[in-house]
């Protein structure tokens, strides 16, 4: 006999990201020659500077349970970073360290989403915050950004509310759309808080990643009113390409803190000691090699851009950040997106992910967090590919 499920677990889907990652991995081990576009992590190595410190932290036995919020030292090392690059001041009550950036983001939420609360998101959306909002027992409210440039506006945000929304969800740089909002949309979504009494967590985990003039705006710095009502989400995945290592945090008012760390204390006690000796690391030696590795991204993206700028029929907005470039395909023969991916993965050998895993139908999202050759390679494909549509 089955067992049962539990509804909440039926209601659950899959990441779609991860799941066209593995479907390429299995074609390319099958022998496939298949270029892979989907993963949300950097290529590169984590910085030495937080392999030796992990290596240190093991050879001195640091290899037990830790405080459940993090270690000390990385909480001052998290505070110092806020301090340094946006002039914040936080102490370590208002710190949690978690498993990831996702567990952060799951752990916020679970303390701020009742049972019928509505949650407001721009959409193209990370769909992992919709699927984390409704295991909380919450909905997601989402406002177009797809003909704003994928920044949201005041007036949509403010259609899309109703009086059972409880807070808003931000994420910039943005994935997929590798949009970075600017002060105007930051401030727009400050007085949406403020006037409605909502909260914001706002996701800047790719913060560092920004391209050509765009600058990223920190959102408590920009609107240091809201502050109490604001939990920023930050990890050392994308910023150090650290994706393996999970160590993701939170900034916040201490009692959502608490409340978060309590929850973590009952499900993960602490993350990794570990990994969390490896980001004390990073941040205390990897700054230069982000920057590198920045610069590196943005030749990337123009060599991308460069490459998918003359293909008839595709139509581009260009990413300014993070790594993701977001591609619309309905003026292509196929403006289905997950038969376009469909097909291009069966007759090219590349796959992107669809734009429906983020509530965005009509268009892929390519990422470009890998070598210049594969770009250049896959990018071609996908040219020749939509060329030779009948
Ligand atoms: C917008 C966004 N937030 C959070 C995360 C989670 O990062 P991690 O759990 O690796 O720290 C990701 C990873 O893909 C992301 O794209």
């Amino acid at each position: 006999m089955k067992l049962k499920i539990s509804k909440r677990a039926e209601k659950i889907k899959p990441s779609a990201t991860l799941a066209v990652s593995a479907l390429a991995r299995e074609m390319k081990s099958a022998g496939r020659p298949v270029l892979s576009f989907s993963a949300g992590e950097p290529d590169f190595r984590s910085p030495a500077r937080a392999i030796q410190e992990a290596a240190d932290a093991m050879a001195r036995g640091e290899t037990r349970y830790t405080a459940t919020s993090g270690i000390p030292e990385l909480k001052a090392a998290i505070a110092g970073y806020y301090k340094g690059r946006f002039g914040l001041e936080y102490k370590p009550s208002e710190v949690i360290v978690t498993g990831g950036a996702k567990a952060a983001l799951f752990e916020a939420i679970s303390v701020l989403v009742d049972e019928g609360d509505e949650v407001l998101l721009p959409r193209p959306a990370w769909v992992s915050y919709v699927e984390q909002i409704e295991l909380a027992g919450g909905t997601a409210k989402t406002a177009d950004t797809s003909d704003t440039g994928f920044v949201p506006t005041k007036e949509r945000m403010l259609a899309a509310l109703s009086d059972k929304t409880v807070g808003i969800i931000i994420n910039t740089p943005h994935n997929p759309t590798g949009a970075v909002y600017g002060e105007s949309a930051a401030l727009a979504v400050a007085d949406i808080a403020r006037e409605r009494g909502l909260w914001v967590i706002y996701d800047e985990i790719y913060e560092r990643l920004v391209y050509g003039g765009a600058r990223h705006v920190n959102i408590v710095q920009a609107a240091p009113d809201i502050r109490d009502r604001v939990i920023l989400i930050n990890g050392v995945s994308k910023t150090f390409s650290m994706t393996g290592w999970r160590i993701g945090y939170a900034l916040g008012p201490e009692d959502i803190i608490k409340k978060m760390d309590d929850i973590q204390s009952q499900i993960a006690s602490n993350p990794s000691s570990i990994s969390q000796w490896a980001s004390v690391g990073a941040y205390a030696g990897a700054d230069d090699e982000t920057e590198a590795r920045r610069a590196e991204f943005e030749r990337r993206r123009d060599v991308l851009l460069g490459i998918l700028g003359g293909i008839e029929g595709l139509s581009i907005t260009r990413p300014d950040g993070a790594f993701y470039a977001f591609l619309d395909v309905r003026g292509t023969k196929i403006p289905d997106d997950m038969e376009f991916c469909r097909r291009l993965l069966e007759e090219k050998n590349v796959a992107l992910v669809p734009g429906a895993a983020f509530l965005a139908p009509g268009f892929v999202r390519m990422s470009y967090a890998c070598s210049e050759e594969n770009i250049r390679v896959g990018a071609t494909r996908i040219g020749e590919f939509i060329r030779g549509l009948a």
